[in-house]
């Protein structure tokens, strides 16, 4: 008996010294509780700061290389604190808006009416979608890249008179002014603790918080990226593709060969210039697409759109397209897209437009078959994953 004793007292010690190694682990003991009142009555189950959601260690497929984090790292508890200042309609002068409003998750953050609603009028652009928005060597945000970087995007629609309404004109509150109306929220007051350590609220902190969130909606669980984790190269045949997606693939990555007039005699489309494979971000170098209608202005022109979301989830997981494209609201048809590229319409001309869209010094026409022109198609919806749209730790906290 003595003999069966003196065997289980070390097992049961080594195991009571496992368990405290496991729960010293991240350096919070078992008696934390990060979850204050507010947080609790505020969130329910959907956020638990003792338990985060993954937000910092994702896995990122390993032919992504383009990244425009700088400096400002993705972790669980800023993430956190991003998703709960995305969806909040506090961060609106009339709480009646949040950037969730614009930016729905179930059509890739973007949203599905043409113009936007916020809380003095209607957005002048189309909303973008939000997906993959860290994976791009290009740093400068917005349609026409108005914005240095992702940080400083993250404060200007609440700075805007017609979205969120802080803009400090047209008698409108200031920044100042929601700072102090966010202090004065209890479940502010411990979130801003618990990510930088005590309850101020400032500009760069929220920026910071709002970036992280956004740099961490990622889509990687499309048909491409299965096709594209078993090839060596992007240009390779895909051997989980069809023949029309796999000429489709060839179609979008090849740039087009052109007689003396630019008239396309041979290669592809040459849209793997501007949108680079594999994250689909725009190239930096880009100027306009011959895109250059004004969003419910038909008469005017906009020739400062150099900028486009990742071609990734243009498509929802059903194929219906996640809302209009372009910043001017085209429509939802994408071959009213393919025909622009294959026929520049004259209208399109103008001092910014990319020289690759004008070869030998005509507008691009690229002649593409109607055969053609579905294999791109096909291509397109390859692009489109599952899981953005329904993963908890990217939707609504409240
Ligand atoms: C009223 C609608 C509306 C609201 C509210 C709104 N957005 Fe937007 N968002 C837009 C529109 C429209 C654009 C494109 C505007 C442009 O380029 O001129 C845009 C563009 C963006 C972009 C640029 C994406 C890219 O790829 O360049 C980001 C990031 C973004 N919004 C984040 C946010 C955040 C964060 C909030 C909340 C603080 C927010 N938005 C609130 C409508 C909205
Ligand atoms: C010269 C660079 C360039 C080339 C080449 C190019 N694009 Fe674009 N693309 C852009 C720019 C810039 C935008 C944003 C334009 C806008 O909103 O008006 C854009 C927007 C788009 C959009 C809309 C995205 C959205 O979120 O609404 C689609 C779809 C698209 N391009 C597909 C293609 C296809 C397919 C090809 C090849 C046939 C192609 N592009 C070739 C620069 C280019």
């Amino acid at each position: 008996m003595l003999r069966y004793i003196s065997i289980l007292i070390p097992i049961f010690l080594l195991f009571v010294s496992c368990e405290n190694d496991m729960t010293n682990e991240g350096g919070t003991d078992t008696n934390s509780d990060n979850n204050t009142m507010a947080i609790v009555s505020t969130f329910g189950n959907n956020i638990d700061l003792d338990d985060l959601e993954n937000y910092s260690s994702q896995e990122i497929p390993n032919y992504i290389n383009q990244d425009n984090t700088r400096g400002n790292s993705i972790t669980d508890a800023g993430a956190t604190l991003g998703r709960v200042l995305f969806y909040d309609k506090n961060l609106s002068s009339d709480n009646s808006i949040s950037c969730s409003s614009c930016h729905k998750q179930e059509i890739a953050f973007g949203d599905d009416v043409r113009a936007s609603m916020g809380v003095n009028g209607e957005t002048g652009r189309h909303s973008m979608r939000l997906v993959n928005a860290r994976f791009a060597e290009e740093e400068q945000f917005f349609w026409d890249e108005r914005a240095a970087n992702l940080e400083e995007q993250t404060t200007m629609p609440i700075q805007d008179h017609a979205e969120m309404g802080f803009s400090g004109t047209n008698g409108d509150p200031d920044f100042n002014d929601l700072i102090q109306k966010l202090e004065a929220i209890d479940y502010y007051q411990d979130l801003f603790t618990f990510v930088y350590g005590d309850a101020n609220i400032t500009e760069q902190r929220m920026q910071n918080a709002l970036a992280q969130f956004i740099r961490s909606i990622q889509s990687f669980d499309s048909k491409f990226d299965a096709g594209r984790s078993m090839a060596n190269n992007d240009g390779q045949p895909f051997s989980n593709f069809t023949a029309e997606e796999n000429a489709g693939k060839n179609l979008f990555l090849a740039p087009p060969i052109v007689n003396n007039q630019g008239i396309r005699v041979d290669g592809g489309a040459g849209c793997g210039g501007c949108h680079r494979p594999p994250e689909f971000a725009i190239d930096p170098q880009s100027r306009n697409n011959g895109f250059v209608g004004v969003l419910n202005n038909p008469g005017e022109t906009d020739f400062t759109i150099t900028r486009s979301p990742t071609l990734r989830d243009l498509f929802h997981t059903n194929g219906t397209a996640n809302g209009q494209f372009m910043h001017s609201a085209v429509g939802t048809d994408i071959m009213l897209v393919i025909n622009h590229y294959n026929a520049l319409p004259p209208g399109s001309d103008n001092n910014n437009l990319d020289n690759r869209l004008r070869p030998n010094g005509n507008l691009q026409r690229l002649q593409l078959t109607d055969e053609e022109k579905n294999s791109l198609v096909a291509f397109l919806h390859t692009l489109s994953g599952n899981n953005v749209y329904t993963d908890t730790k990217w939707s609504d906290p409240f």
